[in-house]
């Protein structure tokens, strides 16, 4: 156990939308994250369902109102931004698919560095971001999503809808503000072989069917 694990108990927020027929993966991921997210730490996970779900230790349920795709993806970084009153008071949020699951451990490898306002990170090629799963201090998410929000607002007062949706923006958002690059580990594909291993899986599904 390292002295951050020790010492620094933190409170992570992890954020989950699932509405309309999406509510059916809640309960595998929800049993995937109380084995494999944060052991070290205090976890919060918050539904955003437009179904009934009894709050309980660890586990807040709020009331979201299913929109039609895609807004109901477009829109998500709005659902974030409007509850950063209680959001803020974790030190770190981060987002994830529903039809996610974690099958390994994931802890605070994920967590920013602290790094000088100078550092360009290694990693960083013109990589592209898959939306599925990102996160960082809930100061910075927060930001994010006001950001977002206004962005998307912004074109959808122009008619306009970014072709990967919430996706394209968070990729636009992340040229400007350096992310800590995690590796495809974290959003892996149920059904492809990639030399990485296997610690969230995004669940295959029938896209046109589940999205109504
Ligand atoms: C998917 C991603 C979702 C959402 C969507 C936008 O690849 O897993 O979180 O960003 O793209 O169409």
């Amino acid at each position: 156990m390292s002295s951050r694990d020790k010492f620094n108990i933190m409170k992570i927020g992890l954020l989950i939308i699932a509405t309309n027929k999406y509510d059916v993966f809640i309960p595998p991921l929800l049993k995937s994250v109380k084995k494999h997210f944060m052991k070290n730490h205090e976890v919060t996970t918050f539904v955003f369902t437009d179904k009934e779900m009894p709050n309980k230790k660890g586990l807040v349920s709020l009331p979201h109102i299913h929109e039609p795709w895609p807004n109901v993806t477009l829109k998500r970084y709005h659902v974030f931004d409007k509850h950063k009153k209680e959001l803020s008071e974790m030190d770190y949020l981060y987002y994830c698919d529903v039809d996610m699951l974690f099958v390994s451990d994931v802890g605070d490898e994920i967590l920013p560095d602290k790094n000088s306002t100078a550092y360009v990170p290694n990693e960083y090629k013109g990589c592209y971001f898959a939306g599925g799963f990102n996160g960082g201090t809930s100061k910075a998410f927060l930001n994010m999503s006001r950001e977002i929000k206004d962005r998307v607002n912004k074109d959808l007062e122009n008619n306009i809808i970014a072709i990967w949706h919430d996706e394209s923006q968070l990729n636009r958002y992340l040229i400007d503000n350096q992310p800590k690059v995690l590796s495809p580990s974290y959003c892996y594909p149920e059904s492809w072989d990639l030399p990485f291993e296997k610690k969230i899986l995004a669940l295959d599904k029938n896209h046109k069917e589940i999205r109504g």
